[in-house]
C-alpha cells in the first residue's frame, strides 16, 4: 500500500483529535510532521509527537497537510496553506477562511466526494454545525427533495477551541463545590467565550452582521448550499452555545418537496453512509452529546411529522464537533484523496 508524509498544522481541540483520527483509521503515513506556533513534546493516547514551529521550509516533502490552526489573517492556513501548495502539498483545511472561494472544493464525503477531484491544492472542511447537518439533510434531499430547512444549533464550548473547554472548566469547578443556594448564578467573568457558559446558554456564536445574523448562522447556509449544490433551499438558522464539553445537537426542522412520511424517512436514515438512527423516545432513546463524544457517525433521532404543515418533518441530530465535525472529515476526505491516486 502506498504511504504518505502528512503534516498536521495545530495542536488544539482539533489539532490533537487529528492525530488520534490518524492513528485510530490507521492512515497510510510513511512520515508525520505535527506544526504549531512553538515547538514542543506532546502525548496523546500514550503517544509521543515532537510539535515542530511552522515554517515554508517544512512543508518540503509533504504529500497531504491537515490544517487544524486558528483562522483569518494571522491564521495558520492564511500564512501557510499557499507556500505548501507551491511545494506540492494538498492542504485539507479546517477553518473557514477558502470554503466559499470557488475553486475550493468544500466537502463532506458522504454527500459529494466527487468535488475532491476538482482541487487546485485547498480542499476545505466544513463548519461543524454544516456537516452534521448536511449530512443528515443528503439522503433525504436525494428522496423527497428540500424546500426549507429551519435549525436550531446547540454547540458544545470545544467547538469554540481549547481555551473555551478551559473556560467552562474553570466556571463548572468554581461551582462544582457549592450548595445549590449559594451558587453565584451571575458573576463569572468570561475567559474566552462571549459570555459566562457554566449554568448558562447564549444565542451568539461567531460575529453579528447588520442583519442581525452570526457569521457562523450565515456558515450553515452558504456553505449547505455549496456542498448539496442547490442554492434554491431556504435555510436559516439560530446558533447557541450551551454547556457541553463537546457534541453539537440540532434541532433541524425541514420542508420536503414531495409527500414525506416517518417510517420512510427512518428507513432511509437507518440505512444511510455514517448514520445511526437512536429513535425510540418512548424508551428514552434519543442521541444526546455525552453519548457521542468520541464516536465518528451523525446520530438522528426523534423524527416526526408537523403536525399542521404539510411535508414538514424535525429531526434531532447530534455529532462530536471535534470528529465527524472537523478531524474525521478531514481524514475522511484524505483517505478519499489516497483512493484516488492509488
Ligand atoms: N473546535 C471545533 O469543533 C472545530 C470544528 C470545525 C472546524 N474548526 C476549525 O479548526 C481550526 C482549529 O480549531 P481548534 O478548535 O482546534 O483551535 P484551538 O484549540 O484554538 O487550537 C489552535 C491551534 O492552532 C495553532 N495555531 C494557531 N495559529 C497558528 C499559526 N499561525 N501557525 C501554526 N499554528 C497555529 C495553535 O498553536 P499553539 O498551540 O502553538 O498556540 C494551536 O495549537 C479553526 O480554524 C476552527 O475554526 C474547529
Amino acid at each position: 500500500m502506498k504511504k504518505y508524509n502528512v503534516a498536521v498544522i495545530g495542536v488544539g481541540a482539533v489539532g490533537i483529535e487529528m492525530l488520534r483520527v490518524l492513528r485510530q483509521r490507521n492512515f497510510p503515513i510513511r512520515n508525520l510532521k505535527v506544526f504549531a506556533r512553538s515547538s514542543r513534546e506532546i502525548e496523546v493516547d500514550s503517544c509521543k509527537y515532537t510539535v515542530e514551529t511552522i515554517s515554508p521550509e517544512g512543508f518540503d516533502g509533504v504529500d497531504i497537510a491537515l490544517f487544524a490552526g486558528t483562522e483569518g489573517e494571522k491564521g495558520a492556513a492564511t500564512t501557510y496553506a499557499s507556500c505548501a501548495v507551491e511545494r506540492g502539498v494538498v492542504v485539507i483545511d479546517n477553518g473557514a477562511d477558502f470554503r466559499m472561494m470557488p475553486h475550493v472544493p468544500l466537502v463532506v464525503p458522504e454527500v459529494n466526494s466527487k468535488d475532491i477531484k476538482k482541487h487546485k491544492g485547498i480542499i476545505a472542511n466544513p463548519n461543524c454545525s454544516t456537516i452534521q447537518m448536511v449530512a443528515a439533510l443528503w439522503p433525504i434531499y436525494k428522496k423527497w427533495g428540500i424546500k426549507r430547512v429551519a435549525v436550531t444549533t446547540l454547540q458544545a464550548a470545544s467547538g469554540a477551541g481549547k481555551a473555551a473547554v478551559e473556560q467552562l472548566n474553570e466556571e463548572l469547578t468554581e461551582i462544582a463545590g457549592l450548595r445549590y443556594q449559594d451558587i453565584r448564578i451571575k458573576g463569572y467573568q468570561a475567559k474566552s467565550l462571549p459570555q459566562q457558559l457554566g449554568f448558562n446558554v447564549f444565542p451568539h456564536i461567531g460575529s453579528f452582521a447588520q442583519d442581525d445574523y452570526t457569521n457562523e448562522e450565515w456558515k450553515l447556509v452558504h456553505e449547505t448550499h455549496k456542498i448539496m449544490h442547490d442554492k434554491k433551499i431556504k435555510i436559516s438558522a439560530t446558533c447557541i452555545r450551551v454547556p457541553v464539553r463537546t457534541g453539537h445537537s440540532e434541532a433541524v426542522y425541514l420542508e420536503t418537496l414531495k409527500p414525506i412520511e416517518p417510517d420512510k424517512v427512518k428507513d432511509v436514515l437507518s440505512k444511510a453512509p455514517g448514520i445511526v438512527l437512536i429513535d425510540e423516545p418512548r424508551n428514552n432513546l434519543y442521541p444526546m452529546p455525552k453519548d457521542v463524544e468520541g464516536k465518528d457517525e451523525v446520530f438522528i433521532g426523534r423524527v416526526r411529522k408537523d403536525p399542521f404543515v404539510k411535508n414538514g418533518l424535525w429531526l434531532w441530530v447530534v455529532a462530536d464537533n471535534l470528529r465527524k465535525g472537523a478531524a474525521t472529515n478531514a481524514v475522511q476526505i484524505a483517505e478519499c484523496l489516497t483512493l484516488a491516486s492509488a
